[in-house]
């Protein structure tokens, strides 16, 4: 029997620990044996809620290495995460070096792992928003262009890339100069499938008072919306409007982005009454599967978060997107989700429509549940 193949992932950020649950489950299950996982944690994420609980819930192997990068600005950051990836890589332990999303973990793996030339595979490659001044656009732009296996998530991401140049279908062994590009399904589909059917929540709704599919569970913190006060206190008011008019109770899990930012520059009236309001529940991040059983019991969902937009889609719940533009174009194709930006009028009339029509029933578009599973086959068929 061949050896296994080795590979490094790095996660940092809270959903790339969560994407990283799909291919592990599948590491750990069929293709046990022929392929070999070491998790590197940058540290990028370190609060408990943001990181350990998905580690105890999820299932995932302990990460071998942690860089303890911890915050600070994204170039000292990034700067030091790949200095520490390299020094790993530069074992030479690893054959092949996984990444997901687009965040500074995310780059500073796809920069370290190319410049010793370890073959890099991104997971969730292709998405574009087309808009340079979000740090995750330029995050996915590089390493995209650094990467020899760009696993898409849709057929819009495999167009996307083919506009940059790369090649659908791609023959040969794949290289950085000759990457090969596929549509392998959301390995976030697969997650959602396998990890939604094992928990409802229970304890959460008993403390909380909610009661399922009466509330819209909200989360903000995109750097757009939660570093600009203004915007932020836009969004908040919007929140405590939609929250009157409709007697709607709002659950809101607070990113720490968006804690920080709140504290530091809120209107301490508008703070008070975010605090005092009954039906709006600010609560710390939950783990992933009170996550899921959050939104599957949601009337709606309103959210500037990449992740949990798609699982909005994934549940079938109308969504009002705190964005100008969205990665995830199909979501609001269908009418299942509505862009608004931070715009209160787009806001509340979106949210008027949803509670009235509800969302349009959509297909399937983001594969069978078995992306991770496609994603091992092929680096095996290739390697
Ligand atoms: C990062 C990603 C973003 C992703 C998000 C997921 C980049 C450029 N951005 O944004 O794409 O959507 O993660 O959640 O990589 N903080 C804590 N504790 C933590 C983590 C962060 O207090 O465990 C606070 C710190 O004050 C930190 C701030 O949150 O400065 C922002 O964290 P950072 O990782 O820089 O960016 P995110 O907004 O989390
Ligand atoms: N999530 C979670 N707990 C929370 C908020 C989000 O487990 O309190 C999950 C969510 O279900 C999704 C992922 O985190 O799978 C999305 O991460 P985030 O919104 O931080 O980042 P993005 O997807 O925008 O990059």
């Amino acid at each position: 029997m061949a050896a296994p193949l080795r590979i490094l992932t790095v996660i940092g950020a809270r959903p790339q620990i969560i994407k990283s649950a799909a291919l592990s489950r599948a590491l750990n299950g069929p293709f046990k044996g022929r392929i070999e996982e070491s998790l590197l944690h940058t540290g990028q994420h370190y609060d408990a809620n943001m990181s350990q609980v998905f580690f105890d819930e999820l299932g995932l192997p302990p990460a071998a290495m942690n860089l303890n990068i911890g915050s600070g600005s994204a170039g000292a950051t990034t700067g030091r995460m790949i200095e520490g990836i390299e020094a790993v890589l530069l074992r030479k332990e690893h054959d092949v070096l996984v990444i997901y999303g687009d965040t500074n973990s995310t780059l500073a793996g796809a920069i370290a792992a190319s410049k010793v030339q370890v073959p890099v595979v991104h997971i969730e490659a292709g998405l574009r928003s087309f808009n340079k001044s979000m740090p995750e656009e330029v995050n996915r732009v590089m390493a995209d262009h650094c990467s020899t296996w760009l696993f898409c998530p849709t057929e819009t991401a495999v167009v996307n890339l083919e506009r940059e140049g790369f090649k659908r279908e791609a023959q040969g062994h794949p290289t950085a100069d000759q990457p090969h590009v596929m549509n392998c399904g959301d390995v976030m589909y697969d997650n959602t499938l396998h990890f939604s059917s094992l928990h409802d929540g229970v304890d959460l709704f008993a403390r909380s008072g909610l009661e399922k599919e009466a509330y819209a569970l909200v989360t903000v913190h995109r750097q757009q919306n939660a570093d600009d006060p203004k915007r932020l206190a836009t969004i908040f008011n919007g929140l405590i409007e939609a929250h009157r008019r409709h007697a709607l109770p709002l659950v809101v899990p607070i990113h720490p982005r968006t804690r920080k930012m709140m504290d530091s520059f809120l209107d301490p009236l508008l703070l008070r009454t975010l605090d005092q309001t009954k039906g709006i529940h600010l609560i710390p991040p939950v783990g992933f599967l009170d996550m899921l059983a959050l939104e599957r019991h949601a009337r709606l969902i309103i959210t500037d978060s990449g992740g949990v937009q798609k699982e909005a889609f994934f549940m079938q719940k109308p969504c009002v997107i705190l964005r100008a533009e969205t990665e995830w174009v199909e979501l609001v194709q269908h009418g299942q989700s509505t862009l608004v930006d931070a715009d209160p009028e787009r806001f509340q009339h979106a949210l008027d429509r949803y509670l009235k029509d509800s969302a349009p029933e959509c297909p399937p578009l983001f594969g069978d549940g078995r992306a991770a599973e496609r994603i091992c086959e092929q680096l095996l068929a290739h390697r």
